[in-house]
């Protein structure tokens, strides 16, 4: 595949009204309940990105009929928690963390054996903080040494439940316990040091599946089934997080984002965009489907450098590359702690960030647990992405504060996430161009 890189001239600003892409999280969990349901599941909105399809191939290969995605759309015939099929080969999860690591518990549960493996950001993330857990519960895998992929699930090993307090908050961690969860004898619970996403928890209960949850702690009790139930899935509000921050830092911008999740255990980016002074409005909130949408106005505001409560750091974790470029254009220094998750994302998102904020003039410190943004002067340059979709998305809307132009190399994995972002970017005001062009546009 050829290096696709994106050139952003300085300026523009956000106008219009735009749907970005459906959720991943919402939309990998579709694919794993409606696989594993009994009866077919309909999903609407579903994201067509390279992350959720790796999900999708994969179910596939375990013999589950899915038609689809077209235009959003899937259909998925479930085959019940015990139908899944040996695959002929491994599962390749490409980018995908979510993938493996939800896999992961949902594999341990089998009575095949099953190898995962993933690209080169994937091979260097850390999978023990599922192996330890699942481990516990009676399952047998093998990683490579340094306990990254490729994972190796050894077949028919009966599980147990257990109580396990989550060293980190991580929703893939948890979902992957509970995920193993639905296969193993007795109740399974979870303790989490601070909330983090809860899409699984409400989509089990979707489909029929009793999830209780008391304070911070999640349990469910196995050898039930999940009951195929229609899925809409909401826009991503990781997605929307890079127009929310555009069109906050360029002057004269009135943007309208619908139907976005608003879900509370995702919406930190709006929070500290509003302490640092943005001007977002939400209207026409509704559920659907057990997750809570709205349209988010967003008009230009002169944003300052905060210190960024620690509190909001699990509910706007995948957000932070593109909240570094509000800080870098805000007046004042930004101040983010106890943030070290960022180190082990798709990339190192501290040191990446940094890196890329440097090259453009802006004084960016990282620490080991976060970084230190000093705002104002961000000029341009060329920066890399590592493979990371969202510091590739970043830089491009920093092209609306840059006095210079960016070239950002390695844009590939932006079709993990965000497979339009180009032409939505550039159709709201962002002078982004791609090379080498799309042949399909
Ligand atoms: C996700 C959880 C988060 C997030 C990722 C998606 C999920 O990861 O960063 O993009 O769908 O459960 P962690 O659980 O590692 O924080």
């Amino acid at each position: 595949m050829s290096n696709i890189h994106f050139n952003v001239q300085p300026g523009g600003k956000l106008q219009g009204t735009i749907r970005v892409p459906g959720d991943k999280s919402i939309s990998h969990r579709s694919i794993m309940l409606g696989s594993l349901a009994e009866g077919t599941t309909q999903v609407s909105g579903f994201l067509q990105g390279d992350d959720c399809l790796a999900t999708l191939n994969a179910f596939r290969s375990m013999g589950v009929e899915i038609e689809g995605p077209e235009n959003g759309n899937v259909t998925i015939h479930g085959v019940g928690l015990h139908g899944l099929k040996a695959p002929a080969g491994d599962l390749y999860m490409g980018n995908s963390g979510t993938s493996i690591r939800l896999m992961s518990g949902l594999m341990a549960g089998q009575n095949f054996a099953v190898t995962m493996t993933g690209d080169r950001s994937l091979s260097k993330r850390p999978m023990k903080r599922v192996t330890i857990p699942l481990s516990q519960m009676g399952a047998v895998i093998e990683t490579a040494e340094g306990g990254t992929p490729p994972l190796h699930i050894k077949a028919g090993n009966k599980l147990t439940g257990i109580h396990y307090d989550l060293p980190v908050a991580s929703a893939q961690v948890k979902s992957c316990v509970l995920l193993a969860g639905l296969y193993a004898e007795g109740e399974t619970s979870v303790t989490e040091p601070a909330p983090t996403r809860d899409h699984t928890e409400r989509m089990l209960r979707g489909f029929g599946y009793e999830v209780i949850t008391e304070d911070n702690t999640i349990k469910l009790t196995g050898g039930g089934k999940l009951t195929a139930s229609n899925i809409d899935v909401p826009s991503d509000i990781s997605s929307a997080a890079f127009f929310m921050v555009g069109a906050s830092i360029a002057e004269g911008s009135d943007l309208t984002l619908q139907h976005v999740g608003i879900n509370p255990t995702r919406t930190g980016v709006i929070d500290i965009l509003r302490l640092m002074g943005a001007d977002i409005e939400l209207s026409n909130k509704t559920e659907i489907g057990g997750e809570p949408v709205a349209d988010i106005r967003i008009r230009s505001a002169k944003l300052k450098g905060i210190q960024i409560p620690e509190s909001l750091v699990p509910l706007a974790i995948d957000e932070f590359p593109a909240l570094f470029i509000a800080a870098a254009s805000a007046e004042g220094k930004t101040i983010l702690t106890g943030a070290e998750e960022l180190r082990v994302k798709e990339s190192d998102r501290i040191q990446v960030m940094a890196d890329g904020l440097n090259t453009c003039g802006v004084n960016a410190k990282p620490t080991p647990d976060g970084i230190i943004i000093q705002g104002g002067n961000f000029s341009g340059g060329e920066i890399e992405s590592h493979d990371d979709h969202r510091i590739a998305m970043s830089f491009t809307i920093a092209g609306l504060c840059a006095s210079k132009e960016i070239n950002i190399n390695n844009c590939n994995n932006v079709d993990t996430s965000f497979p339009n972002f180009v032409e939505l970017a550039a159709s709201v005001g962002i002078n982004v161009k791609q090379f080498p062009y799309k042949l399909n546009i």
